[in-house]
């Protein structure tokens, strides 16, 4: 379900995304991934069309980016091919197939709200990520906007993409949830704040694996 509809939004994902989230905050996000990316390994789950992997690309040694939709993976294959440390694979944030404990970050940008299985995704990126490597999560959210900017936001999303169905098992993740799934998977010194933007916040957090870095980051 998530694979067609997300795939058939592709083409025109990303002006779609900036309209309805504002591009002051897709730059505000792109500028955080560049801060929090280390120059290590890195794997992303769910990256669409490689719009935020583009941005942070050039800071890491190696990106592996994932995503269940056949589509999707096209796009972003055909937007990175310029980047060498970049590898686009289909595939599900619950199980990648991926090695354990071979990147230095995941990063995963709108989609655990979006995601059937969330916890799945969250203990998919403890058993991906190094000893004191990070997890990175962007959730764009209408948690705390005023009324009308939530209401102007739906009615954005429905002229460009029409009713967004949920999948079973998604749901609603605040600040607080965000934080107790990533804690709740094994991740340590859980940094959870609101980036506030002019049509949308969004959530953005940060928790590391226990361990010591191995020194690859
Ligand atoms: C809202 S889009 C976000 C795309 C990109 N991260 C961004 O922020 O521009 C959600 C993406 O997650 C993908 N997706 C949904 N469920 C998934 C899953 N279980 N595993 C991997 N990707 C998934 C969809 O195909 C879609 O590309």
């Amino acid at each position: 379900m998530a694979r067609e509809r997300w795939g058939s939004l592709a083409p025109t994902y990303d002006e779609d995304h900036a309209y309805i989230s504002g591009t002051d905050m897709v730059r505000r996000v792109q500028r955080w991934l560049r801060v929090q990316v280390p120059d290590g390994e890195v794997i992303e789950l769910g990256c669409g069309t490689g719009l935020y992997t583009r941005a942070y690309a050039p800071r890491a040694r190696r990106v592996i980016a994932t995503d269940i939709s056949q589509p999707m993976v096209d796009f972003a294959s055909g937007r990175l091919e310029h980047h060498e440390n970049v590898a686009v694979r289909r595939a599900d944030a619950c199980r990648t197939g991926l090695p354990s404990a071979s990147a230095d970050a995941v990063v995963a940008v709108n989609l655990l709200h979006i995601a059937e299985d969330p916890e799945g995704i969250v203990r998919e990126a403890r058993r991906l990520v190094r000893p004191g490597g990070r997890l990175l999560v962007v959730d764009f959210t209408s948690e705390g906007l005023p009324v009308r900017k939530v209401l102007s936001g739906m009615v954005r999303v429905l002229r460009r993409w029409g009713p967004m169905p949920q999948p079973k098992g998604a749901r609603h993740l605040d600040l607080a949830r965000l934080r107790r799934l990533v804690c709740e998977a094994g991740f340590e010194d859980v940094d959870a704040r609101l980036l506030v933007g002019e049509a949308m916040d969004a959530d953005v957090l940060v928790g590391r694996a226990p361990g010591r870095p191995t020194g690859r980051g």
